[in-house]
Order: C-alpha cells, then structure tokens, then sequence
C-alpha cells in the first residue's frame, strides 16, 4: 500500500518470514510429530525420570503462603523490583561474606530471568561505559544462541573467542585466552559462571584464576551469566565461584542471573542483574540509571515469581527443602550421564564418549554433525538443537537406550 492508501495490498507485503528460532523451534518440531518414540531433548527445562516438567514443592508451599498473606496485593513493584528479592539474590551469587555486599557497592535490579537481565545489562553497558571503551562485546563460540542478538540489538560490536576444542571435547583454553588477550581494552567478555550452554565445558578453578588476571591485564569488563547456580553441582555456593572469585579480587562485573533452572520458575520471568562497583556512591548512582533503561522498556517487573524466590531464599525451612531438591534435580542429570554412557559404550560406537561424563550441566554437546543431528530428527524423531547438544534432563532410563541405538546408526550411516 502506498501513503496514499489507495492500494489493496497489506502495508506489511514486504515483510519477510522470519526463520523458527533455533532453540525454541525444536519443541515446536517435536509436538507436530506424532511418532509414539518421539523424544524431545532440544528443551532446556528440567523433566522428571517420567518426561514431565516439574515444580519444586518449596515453590508450591511459597505460593502457598502468599496466597494465604493478607498483606498480598497486586499493586506495581518499583521499577527496580523486589527489594527483598533483589538483595536475596545478590547474596546467593556473591555469598553471605561479599566484601561488596557489605560495602553497598552493588547496584540490583529485578529484571526478567536471564534473558532480560542480560538485556537490561547490555543496554546500561552500551550507554554508560566510559567514552574511551570500545561498544565490543567478546561471546564464547559456541554460545548460547541467544547471546548474539542481545548484545546486538544493545548497539554492540559482536566478536568470538575460543572456547570449545572439537578435537578433545573439552576447553580450548590456549585459543580462549589468546583471544582474549588480544582484545581491545574496555571490551566487555561474556563468561558463562557455570555449566557453559551448550557445550557443559567449564574451565577449572586455576583457569578461572588465570582468566582474572587475564581479565584484570587486558582491562576488559567481566559480564557474568549465571543461568545454572546450583543447578550444575547441586550446591550453591560451589557453582557460584568464579563470580565469588572475581568480585573478592575487587573486580567491577556484571552479572545477570535466572531463577528458571534453579528454581523451575521458568515461566515467571525471575531474574536479577547486578553492577559490582568499587564504592556505595557509584553504586546508587548505577541503580537510577538501571531504571532509565527499565521504565522506557517494560515499566517494572512481573511481581509473582520474585515473590516465590524471595520467600524460597529467605525462609529457613524452604530454603533447605529448595537445596535438597537442588541437589536432587543435580542428580537424576549426573544419573543420566553415566546411563547414556554405559549404554554407548554397550554399542561399542567408535570414539572416545567420556566426555559425556565430564560435561557440566544440563547439556551434553555431542559434536555430532549437522547431518548427523538431522538423522536423528527424521529417521528417529528424536529432536535436538543441530549443533549436536543434548538435554541431559530431557532424557531418562527408559529413553537412554533408544538414544544411544539411535546415535550408533547415525554415525555409521549419516
Ligand atoms: C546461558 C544462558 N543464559 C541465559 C538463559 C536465559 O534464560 P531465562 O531468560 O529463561 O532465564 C539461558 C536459558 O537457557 C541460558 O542457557
């Protein structure tokens, strides 16, 4: 249609047909099959040893309680969020004796989950980092796929650094470092704080040292995701300690963190980002401009999962059951691997798959193929992401043996 409306056309005829997302589009593909053996390991959601997804029961008593609070109302929550939630949060990640905590020089905002934190985060960055810093933001390759479009639509120079080696299936420390090194000054460095997505390769806590002082020498500026606190190990504090580590080195970082996986809150939208700065003034000054970015963008954040979290934190009682059942969910994923391994090496498949076992996390990164991967898809109707990575909580000991038999097929006959 032209501006002078005199056409019948749609003024949307130009628009094109966007691509399905990479990730999203897998459940997508999985629920139009109507294979019985369908199986849907694409999903980043935990499921029980059934298939099915869970709630933890210490959320079912904490909506429980809120439900019963005749102080609830459904007013808006500042734009900055949840107070309680908000300083909850910053403890689990930076722990109950952050120096930072102490001194009031974190900056937090309930933001929401993950995504939107990391979304909040970018933005600030790009407005708010000194003039002389470069607008580049350094991803591992591979990432989560959604890190690119994040920084992206920030105003962010996207660049890789090294990070997983196909060879051994591990770290590629030497390349990671070397690309960092090399980076510009200022530039920011996205690191995954635990059970790297997709590849479940995390680097080791003298790693982890080198890369602060790497970090420190290059002065790039440390952009932690914390999508899997506790959810990795089974405990909270093991897997919150890189950030620990660099935030007791006196660094300034920011860190996004989710309560989707930890928690199960997925669809609640609960997350946080934090600003680490080097004193409370800075830090107070940080937060009013966090809601410059938020107020323009969504107003203020959705009030019942920070609810959920706040009371699951900050009650004794559920916070113990929460960690049990942490350490639970942990657990039935370890259980898993080791199923899935025993029955590949059972098939006598060529190559080595105790990576399978080493991995961190909720996801396996197969390094199978795309044509591989597609095999998988049509001839077995098992769904999976096409860069090979697997949902470990997507799989069970029922289904582990169909997967394997399938995977043998494919890499003799791909
Ligand atoms: C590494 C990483 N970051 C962030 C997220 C964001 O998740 P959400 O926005 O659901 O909290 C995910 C989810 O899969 C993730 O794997």
């Amino acid at each position: 249609m032209g501006p002078d409306g005199q056409s019948s056309d749609s003024m949307w005829e130009q628009v094109q047909q966007a691509p399905p997302d990479p990730i999203i589009g897998v459940t997508d593909g999985w629920r139009a099959d109507p294979d019985p053996r369908k199986l849907n390991l694409g999903v980043g959601a935990y499921r029980t040893e059934e298939g099915k997804p869970y709630v933890l029961k210490a959320v079912r008593e904490a909506e429980q309680q809120i439900l019963a609070d005749p102080a609830m109302n459904k007013e808006y929550l500042p734009i900055s969020g949840n107070a309680e939630f908000n300083r909850l949060a910053r403890t689990l990640a930076l722990g109950p004796n952050s120096p930072a905590i102490r001194e009031a020089r974190v900056a937090t905002v309930q933001a929401l989950s993950g995504t939107g934190s990391l979304r909040v985060g970018a933005e600030f960055l790009s407005t708010h980092l000194p003039a002389s810093f470069p607008r580049i933001v350094y991803l591992p390759n591979p990432t989560w796929g959604n890190h690119k479009s994040i920084f992206g639509k920030a105003g962010f120079q996207v660049r890789e650094y090294r990070y997983f080696d196909a060879a051994t299936r591990g770290l590629d420390f030497g390349g990671m470092t070397a690309d960092l090194t090399a980076a510009p000054p200022g530039s920011v460095v996205l690191l995954h704080a635990c059970a790297h997505n997709p590849t479940g390769v995390d680097p080791s806590r003298e790693q982890w040292r080198q890369l602060l002082e790497l970090t420190r020498r290059t002065r790039l500026v440390p952009f932690f995701d914390s999508a899997y606190q506790g959810f990795a190990s089974g405990d909270l504090d093991a897997d919150a300690a890189a950030v620990r580590l660099f935030a007791e080195a006196g660094l300034e970082l920011v860190l996004a963190q989710s309560f989707a996986k930890n928690m199960g809150l997925y669809g609640e939208r609960a997350g946080a980002l934090s600003v680490v700065t080097k004193s409370r003034e800075v830090a107070t000054r940080v937060e009013s401009q966090l809601k410059l970015v938020i107020r323009p963008m969504y107003s203020n954040p959705p009030m019942h999962g920070a609810a959920i979290a706040a009371r699951v934190m900050g009650d004794p009682k559920l916070n113990a059951m929460w960690q049990e059942e942490l350490r639970g969910m942990a657990k039935r994923i370890k259980a898993m691997r080791q199923v899935l391994y025993d029955q590949l090496r059972a098939r006598n498949i060529p190559g080595d798959w105790s990576f399978v076992l080493k991995q961190i996390g909720m996801f396996s990164f197969t390094g199978l193929s795309r044509s591989q991967c597609e095999m998988l898809v049509k001839k077995w109707h098992i769904h999976l992401t096409l860069d090979g990575r697997i949902s470990m909580a997507g799989l069970s000991a029922a289904t582990a043996p169909y997967l394997a038999e399938a995977i043998a097929d494919v890499v003799a006959n791909a």
